[in-house]
């Protein structure tokens, strides 16, 4: 049996979305402190000064219902071009439904997969080439960072644009970090939400219980993850894991998958922080040429 769950297995069900959707609205610093909102239209003015050559496509990779996207679009001029893309269609539907662009999409994808990461960019390829701006809003902590930073950094035009959020351990210490928020997913609605997708999962999960830790990410031992661990006395499942890294963590993983930081925003608390980064120049890529 597999030590972990897939990430996406939490999502992927409606049942499962509806859940997780009670577990946001009840727990996300999102939801919960204006000045993790205000984060997402902060990149709004350098986005601005970089998408002068309109029109532009913007594809939200992961995007759910949208939120964080509507914040920062809100500020944009509205995109030529909008696919909305996730493990669950029904959330991408209705990010698609809600927000602003002359033509718009909704798509299932993978991100752990480099086929269906690149059959949704590619949806892309027949349109005039302006400018994408992809959005990667809260989904980094949930996969495995390098290999999926490293795709997108692969399938980034020169003119692309890559703005991602990814939660953060405050403070220096992963670890001590990563304890004082610990309470934001060991509380009732996530137990009900990671229960369920337990329940869920075939073959069936001997009988046992959800025991919240933290551990180190088996691939970057200085990572703190948060874990929730399915514990019966035959086995260990991992049913969920957040990574959080430090500020400079991230920073890293962008040098070792060539890709520059245009800019970045971090929360008073230092719990969430946006980078904006696109292909390095001097680092030569040499993506496809598009279709058409
Ligand atoms: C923590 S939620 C964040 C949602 C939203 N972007 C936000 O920040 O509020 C993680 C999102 O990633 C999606 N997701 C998880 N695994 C995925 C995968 N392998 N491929 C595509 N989307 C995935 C989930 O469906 C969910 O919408």
């Amino acid at each position: 049996m597999s030590p972990e769950l897939p990430a996406s297995a939490l999502y992927s069900h409606p049942s499962l979305a509806r859940l997780w959707k009670k577990v946001h609205l009840a727990c996300s610093p999102f939801i919960l402190r204006p000045t993790v909102r205000q984060l997402y239209s902060q990149p709004a003015p350098l986005l601005r000064s970089h998408l002068k050559t309109q029109p532009y496509h913007v594809v939200a990779l992961g995007c759910a219902e949208g939120h964080k996207e509507s914040l920062l679009l809100r500020k944009l001029p509205p995109p030529s071009h909008l696919t909305t893309a996730d493990t669950s269609l029904a959330m991408a539907t209705i990010a698609a439904r809600k927000l602003p662009a002359k033509r718009k999409s909704a798509k299932k994808l993978d991100l752990t997969s480099p086929s269906s990461l690149s059959r949704v960019l590619q949806s892309h390829s027949n349109l005039p080439p302006p400018t994408r701006l992809l959005t990667l809003f809260g989904v980094l902590p949930n996969l495995d960072p390098l290999p999926l930073l490293s795709q997108l950094a692969k399938s980034l035009h020169p003119c692309d644009l890559l703005l991602f959020s990814t939660n953060l351990a405050p403070g220096e210490n992963p670890r001590a970090g990563a304890v004082r928020i610990l309470p934001q997913y060991e509380n009732p609605p996530t137990r009900r939400w990671l229960e369920a997708a337990a329940r869920r999962y075939r073959p069936r999960l001997p009988q046992g219980q959800l025991v919240f830790q933290i551990n180190s990410d088996p691939r970057q031992t200085s990572l703190a993850r948060i874990e929730a661990r399915w514990i019966s006395s035959r086995s260990t499942k991992i049913i969920f894991s957040s990574r959080r890294p430090t500020a400079p963590q991230v920073e890293a993983w962008l040098r070792s998958c060539k890709l520059l930081r245009l800019g970045r925003w971090i929360e008073p608390r230092g719990e969430e922080g946006l980078w904006l980064v696109r292909s390095h120049p001097s680092l030569g890529r040499d993506p496809k040429p598009r279709k058409g």
